[in-house]
């Protein structure tokens, strides 16, 4: 079988990654969504949004009010929060605030993270490691332990926490990084089991390479360098993804489609971690 030529364009981004009408999947619920300022946590709180849930945008950058301002605008419903997803009151204090605007909590994604760089072994610092674990890992803890504890008096909710790719194996992310995220898909899988018999739900979505805030300098450097076309090329799509992408496979996990998925990390990387690596076409 003959590969087509690694190139990543634009163009082969399915314009449905990013409009699809609305099915009202999300109907009637509520929703919080972190790191809702920029990337996948915007995506998804627009996404949410627009298939009718009320949105609790949270972000430590205060363009989550814009995020919150556009929904509004579209004709959705959504608070923005201005707040720190790794300090246990500011989100005891989000969730309680989605409690009394929205009057109950559906769904929560604790999505917001940073990325900590891609620092080489010997010049890595434990005060790193601490930063990244706190936000990636605490935090997402933190959010999932607030939520979880309203959703099992109503025995029901959905859960969704953004690991990575760089959680599966080694080769996407920095080191402080790759085991917070190893550690969401690890506490995801605990989480369930702790929740069992509560009918609420807890998942993870790893996303691949995805055009976002976090991923910006590597998009900047490439497009300087007139090589944009290669980014995403190993993966066997050949290319990058969008924050629709995975807004996507989150809604999915939100809604009731996903009723009998618990517990699980899923790859949403244009199946990157399917494969060993491999050179094409030398097999
Ligand atoms: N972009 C990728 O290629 C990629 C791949 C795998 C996983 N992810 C994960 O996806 C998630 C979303 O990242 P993104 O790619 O959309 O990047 P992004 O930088 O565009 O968005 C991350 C958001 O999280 C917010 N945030 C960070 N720390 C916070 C804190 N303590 N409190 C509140 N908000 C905070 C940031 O302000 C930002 O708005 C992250 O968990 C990231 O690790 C991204």
């Amino acid at each position: 079988m003959k590969h087509a030529p690694a190139t990543t364009q634009r163009s082969q981004i399915p314009t449905h990654a990013a409009i699809l009408p609305s099915m009202d999947i999300l109907k009637g619920k509520t929703a919080i969504v972190t790191g809702a300022a920029s990337g996948i946590g915007r995506a998804s709180a627009m996404l949410f949004a627009a298939e009718g849930a009320a949105v609790l945008a949270l972000d430590r950058a205060v363009e989550v009010q814009a995020t919150a301002a556009a929904i509004r605008s579209a004709g959705g419903q959504a608070i923005a929060v201005v707040a720190d997803s790794s300090a246990e009151q500011d989100v005891a204090d989000a969730v309680a605030t989605v409690l009394q605007e929205f009057g109950g909590l559906d769904v929560c994604f604790a999505n917001a993270g940073i990325s900590g760089g891609l620092v080489p072994f010997f010049e890595e610092t434990a005060e790193r490691w601490r930063e990244v674990l706190n936000i990636n890992l605490i935090g997402t803890f933190l959010l999932a332990k607030h939520a979880a504890m309203h959703m099992v008096t109503r025995k029901r909710g959905s859960i969704i926490c953004t690991a990575s790719v760089a959680g599966l194996r080694s080769g996407a992310g920095g080191i402080p990084y790759s085991a917070s995220k190893a550690g969401v898909i690890s506490m995801v899988q605990t989480l369930a089991n702790q929740l069992t018999g509560t009918g609420v739900r807890i998942n993870a979505v790893c996303p691949g390479l995805i055009e976002s805030g976090m991923t910006q300098p590597i998009f900047e450097r490439a497009r300087e360098r007139g090589t944009e076309n290669k980014i995403g090329q190993l993966n066997p799509l050949q290319r990058y993804g969008v924050p629709q992408e995975i807004a996507q496979a989150a809604l999915f996990l939100a809604s009731d489609a996903a009723s009998y998925v618990n517990g699980q990390a899923i790859a949403v990387d244009g199946g990157l971690s399917s494969s060993h690596p491999i050179v094409i076409g030398r097999r």
